[in-house]
């Protein structure tokens, strides 16, 4: 396999970069100020002191301008920010230079407009942070395990960048960037760029992204950080309390980079690190480049929830290598990665795993339906200026990975794997709109191949809602097992569960009738200790069954497990369970307000907006 390390392909991409952003800005992004077409900012240099008494970033961003025009102003995206000075680089000197800061605008945030005059080639931004910052969350040393020092983190995706830095938030952008932090002596501060695995620990810590990445993979964590390696090019960052254990759970992910490869091209990142957030960390995981951001509820113990390192691990092709344009085209990321997730995962444990997380994914997308407008189950969505954070569902993911599933299906795997690796090469470090990959869909894979799938079954899969007559519908033949075993056992029979892991668990439970009394709730509980699950997916099924079905023995564990789990999709099916009968949003709400102060921005919104609904 020949590997680009000596080539650095990115140092040839970001010479091609102004031209690759004028290219992908003329596909519009609803949710940025940025003017990519006039003014462009190739390549950012922070420098930030992380002060935690005041829970704010402070310092500067200076960008390199690439202008397109003749424009004299840069516009840029910001919320909460309070900017004190705008300079530019002018007669070898920077030169203080006028700003303004608009209105703020709900979703979008405040837009900066900087006067950059006519030659300038260099933007400086004095600013700092809001506490209640949305792409940020600051935990006290109470909050960590140890207690001993405060922790930060970042989720920049979908449009946070915004909240912590000045900056041209859309996708459509490709920006490299260096940064210097400054902490507290004997933390460590990590950033979605070259960490290195022996740094001191003197509060002192600089970082370079050589390579174009869009704005929301731009990403910063500190705290009380040690690191054990796991192979030559992956390690893993974590609170003590849990390094080894995230090490051993993680073991095979050298093997699924290989595994990638073999498939679609190497890996172009140089290190894959993964990095064990605390608890709060409001999703499974976040692909911020060379080091991906992980929660710390699929430490298992077992190995069985390791398809979440797959799926991160496969955006560093699909969605960090070729990135959507706008959030309108997440399914380029989600759904294209969901598919490579699934093919790592049966390239390394077999079919059998692959199709069992394949056919999961498929009931969950049909629960999803069942709540959504029918306009939101389109693959490319139509946003307007809706918070793509209040739309996230299952659609760009596993509808996505179906439509990937139904062409491998039509032109054989061999045909559609050189497609899908010829894609990744054709668009590394660029970022692309669903109407540009129909043009190449039809241009490398459809007219090659006539006959098989026309274009009006592409744009029924893309643009109509719900899921086209003849999409496959995933099933499992250990699922099946799992129901006739079900069956015996609500007759009374005995079950037999010694080889099932967490996928036959999760289908078990999922799928046990609504009807099903307390006494087989009681024998179910009693026999296998499902509120005390230490598997966090396990007990998030049976916390929710339990909530239906009033089963009172799972509440303290339901209340300690609400106010320990912040990750939104543990957290919020619960809450929104619970808010469906008054005396159960009664209690739900003591809860929530018990356990807002640990809850991330993001867990903070979604949650509220179940249990306080406005009317
Ligand atoms: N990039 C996503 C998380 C994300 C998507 C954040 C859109 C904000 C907006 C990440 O890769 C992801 O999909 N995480 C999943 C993993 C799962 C599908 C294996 C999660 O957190 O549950
Ligand atoms: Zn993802």
């Amino acid at each position: 396999m020949a590997t680009t390390y000596n080539l650095k392909p990115w140092a040839l991409a970001a010479t091609l970069v102004a031209a690759a952003t004028t290219q992908s800005a003329l596909a519009e992004d609803a949710h940025s100020y940025a003017k990519l077409q006039e003014v462009a900012t190739p390549h950012l240099e922070l420098d930030l002191t992380v002060d935690f008494a005041a829970k704010q970033l402070r310092g500067t961003a200076t960008y390199d301008l690439a202008r397109h025009g003749d424009a004299t102003e840069v516009h840029m995206d910001t919320r909460e920010l309070t900017i004190s000075k705008a300079e530019i680089w002018q007669d070898n000197a920077w030169q203080e230079t006028q700003f303004t800061l608009a209105e703020p605008h709900e979703t979008l945030g405040q837009e900066l407009t900087i006067s950059i005059g006519e030659e300038s080639d260099k933007v400086r931004i004095h600013y700092h942070t809001a506490p209640t910052a949305s792409g940020l969350q600051w935990l006290t040393p109470e909050q960590t395990k140890s207690g001993k020092f405060p922790f930060m983190f970042s989720q920049s995706q979908p449009i946070h960048a915004r909240s912590w830095i000045p900056i041209q938030d859309t996708p459509a952008l490709r920006l490299t960037y260096d940064a210097t932090l400054r902490t507290p002596a004997g933390m460590l501060a990590v950033m979605s760029a070259d960490n290195q695995l022996d740094t001191e620990l003197d509060g002192d810590y600089s970082f370079s992204m050589p390579q174009p990445i869009p704005p929301y993979l731009i990403a910063i964590a500190a705290g009380e950080l040690v690191v054990k390696e796991i192979s030559d090019n992956v390690a893993v960052f974590a609170e003590p309390y849990i390094i080894d254990d995230a090490a051993w759970e993680w073991a095979d992910t050298p093997a699924m980079i290989t595994a990638t490869e073999e498939m679609y091209g190497p890996y172009r990142w140089d290190r894959y690190d993964l990095l064990v957030l605390p608890p709060s960390f409001p999703f499974g995981g976040m692909e911020n480049p060379r080091l991906s951001f992980i929660t710390p509820t699929v430490v298992s113990g077992d190995r069985t929830l390791i398809n979440l390192i797959a799926h991160e691990l496969a955006h560093s092709w699909s969605g960090n290598l070729v990135t959507n344009a706008s959030w309108r085209d997440l399914w380029l990321n989600e759904g294209f990665t969901s598919y490579v997730e699934n093919r790592i995962m049966e390239a390394l444990f077999g079919e059998r795993r692959a199709q069992m997380e394949l056919a999961l994914g498929y009931q969950d997308l049909l629960e999803n339906m069942e709540r959504l407008a029918p306009k939101d189950t389109v693959l490319n969505i139509d946003l307007g200026t809706r918070h793509p954070d209040d739309v996230f569902s299952q659609v760009p993911y596993v509808k996505g990975q179906l439509f990937l599933v139904y062409l491998e299906n039509k032109f054989g795997r061999e045909t559609f794997d050189n497609f899908l690796r010829q894609y990744f090469d054709d668009f590394a470090f660029q970022s692309i709109s669903t109407a540009e990959f129909k043009e190449y869909l039809a241009r490398h894979l459809l007219a090659k191949n006539p006959g098989v799938v026309s274009m009006d079954k592409v744009n029924e899969w893309i643009h109509q809602p719900g899921l086209p007559a003849d999409a496959p519908q995933p099933t499992s033949n250990a699922f099946a097992e799992v129901e006739k075993q079900m069956q015996r056992w609500l007759k009374g029979g005995q079950l037999k569960t010694e080889d099932w892991t967490t996928h036959e668990w999760l289908h078990f439970i999922n799928n046990l009738p609504l009807d099903i009394s307390s006494v087989n709730m009681r024998r179910l509980d009693e026999q296998f200790n499902l509120t005390q699950s230490k598997n966090a997916e396990i007990a998030h099924a049976w916390l929710k069954l339990s909530i239906v079905k009033d089963y009172e023995p799972a509440r303290d564990r339901l209340r300690n497990y609400l106010l320990t789990i912040g990750r939104n999709k543990l957290v919020s099916p619960l809450y929104r369970e619970l808010a469906k009968r008054p005396d159960n949003l009664k209690w739900a709400r003591e809860i929530y307000q018990q356990a807002k102060p640990g809850y991330h921005p993001l867990t903070q919104t979604v949650n509220e907006a179940l249990l306080y609904p406005q009317q």
